[in-house]
Order: C-alpha cells, then sequence, then structure tokens
C-alpha cells in the first residue's frame, strides 16, 4: 500500500496546502473524527508546543498514542533511525511523527511500506508542520500574502522554521527579508529565492508588514556566534522602541528566549501572534495526520 509522509514543505503542492488549510479550518470549527491504529512520538529532541499539541491531535483523533523520549529507545544503544522505523511497522504503527537532531535529507531511504512518517524537525533541515502553522496563521491576519513583506530576525543559520516557513510564505507571493549576526545568516540564500538582507534591524522592521523573531540555537553553535546574549538583543531584538514601530504583528515559532531573542513585557502583546500560533499548531497536526492517513 503506498502511504502518505510529510518529511519537507518542498514536497507540498499549492493544492495540497490549500485543501490543508480547508481542513484545518474545519477542524477549528469544531470537525470530529475517528481514526483507529497505532501511532508512536518518537522526540529525541525537547519539545513543549509540537509534541503536546501532536499527542492531543492524535488522541482526539481516537489514534492509540505512544511517547517515546529522548534516551528511551534502543537508538541510544545504536540502533539506526532507519530500523527504528522498520520496528515500528513490524509493530503495526500507522504513523510515527519524529523529531531528532540529525538532518533527514535524503530521506527516501527511510520511508516503508504501510506508516506514515510526519517531520516535527529534524536538526536545521525542516520542520513542515511548523512552517504551516505560521503560513496559516498569517492568512488569518493579512488579506493577502502576495507581496508581503515577512523578515526573519535571529539565527537564520540554525533555523528549520526559516526553511519551512519561509518556503510555504515565498510559495504563496511574499517577500522575504532576513536580519541578524552576519555569522548566523547563511553564506548562500539563493536555495531560498530574492531574499533582501537587512543590517540594521530598524531598517528591517521599517520595510516589513509581518516580523518573524527565531531564536538563537545554541544547542547547535559550534562556534562562539555573538560576542555576547545583552549585545545581541541590544543589536537585534525586539525591543520595546522597536516593538512600537511594527507596522503589523510579529510571530514567534517558541520556545522564546526573554531579553535575548524579545523584551520579557512584549512576548504577548497585541502585535503577538505567538499564542495563536500555538493554538493553530492543533489544529494544523490534525489536518495533516487526517490528510496522511485518510485522504
Ligand atoms: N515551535 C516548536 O517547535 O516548539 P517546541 O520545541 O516546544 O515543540
Amino acid at each position: 500500500m503506498q502511504v502518505k509522509h510529510l518529511i519537507t514543505v518542498k514536497d507540498l503542492r499549492v493544492e495540497e496546502i490549500k485543501y490543508l488549510q480547508s481542513l484545518f479550518n474545519e477542524f477549528k470549527r469544531g470537525r470530529k473524527e475517528k481514526l483507529d491504529g497505532r501511532s508512536a512520538l518518537l522526540f529525541l529532541e525537547s519539545s513543549t508546543r509540537t509534541r503536546l499539541s501532536f499527542e492531543i491531535a492524535l488522541r482526539n483523533l481516537g489514534m492509540e498514542t505512544y511517547y517515546i523520549g529522548r534516551g528511551e529507545s534502543s537508538m541510544e544503544k545504536g540502533e539506526s533511525f532507519g530500523d527504528t522505523i522498520k520496528n515500528f511497522s513490524a509493530l503495526g504503527f500507522r504513523l510515527v511523527v519524529f523529531r531528532v537532531p540529525f538532518v533527514l535529507y535524503p530521506y527516501e531511504s527511510y520511508l516503508v511500506e504501510n506508516i506514515s512518517l510526519i517531520n516535527a524537525g529534524d536538526g536545521t533541515h525542516q520542520h513542515p508542520t511548523q512552517g504551516l502553522i505560521d503560513l496559516f496563521t498569517a492568512m488569518e491576519h493579512y488579506p493577502s500574502l502576495e507581496n508581503l513583506k515577512i523578515l526573519f530576525v535571529g539565527d537564520i543559520l540554525h533555523s528549520r522554521v526559516f526553511r519551512s516557513s519561509g518556503e510555504l510564505f515565498r510559495m504563496f507571493g511574499a517577500q522575504l527579508g532576513v536580519c541578524g549576526p552576519a555569522t548566523l545568516i547563511p553564506s548562500d540564500l539563493s536555495p531560498f529565492g530574492e531574499v533582501r538582507v537587512f543590517d540594521s534591524v530598524d531598517e528591517g522592521i521599517e520595510w516589513a508588514d509581518l516580523v518573524v523573531y527565531l531564536r538563537l540555537q545554541e544547542e547547535r553553535f559550534k562556534e562562539n556566534y555573538i560576542s555576547s546574549k545583552e549585545a545581541y538583543f541590544l543589536q537585534f531584538g525586539l525591543t520595546k522602541e522597536r516593538y512600537r514601530k511594527l507596522k503589523g504583528y510579529f510571530m514567534h515559532p517558541g520556545p522564546v528566549n526573554v531579553y535575548v531573542d524579545i523584551d520579557g513585557e512584549l512576548v504577548y502583546g497585541d502585535k503577538s501572534l505567538v499564542l495563536k500560533q500555538v493554538q493553530n499548531g492543533l489544529y494544523v497536526r490534525k489536518a495533516v495526520v487526517y490528510y496522511l492517513l485518510v485522504g
């Protein structure tokens, strides 16, 4: 049997995204569905939002759901990711949602018959359901994404969210900008299409209709990319002065490092979509699971 997977947003076509958005809207309005079978959450990196919203979504949809966290699977003993998935398949699982610290690309060799895989974050590569959350949340708050100016601020180099949300925003006609320390901007931005690079976050904010703040992913730092968190906040962070100048909303996928990414008093302010993103996460994940398993 041919099953569907969601590993990268690059595999999604615009029509599929629109269909996922219609499912998202229906689940948000209260649509109820019942699926059966076993699902697993294999999370080898920490998570609050993604893990809980997937777990709630799977339970609400009626699936048997099992969680395996870091240090709990036999991958600790050297078993490969591919062999782990084969064993889930042998145990009759229909679906595995995974978060791993490494990049799963190319991923075709990991695909197993009868089991759908959902990428909930693989290293610096992709976080497709976060991308869909950001896309649908932006679409709820702006009349159109066509030519909307969207600025990503922070650690672009390590961001799987930029690689997912940015790609989806671009597919729907948005213009992209990035801003951050030169050490945390990829030297080659050409895979992301036309991207405007801002040295000054103040200039970027003046340009942007929507600003997406990203966390400094210190757990992936291989060297000292910034001089200090205090200096980083002053140079790039969302301060009260910059907040006043925002033309529209700001987003952050979470977790927010307060007074590094954003002033702690602003995280849930009137211009913040942070908790809207979290709430939408549940319906995006229901929509994705339903789409992959039912159609
Ligand atoms: N946005 C996101 O992936 O958050 P968590 O790491 O808490 O799941």
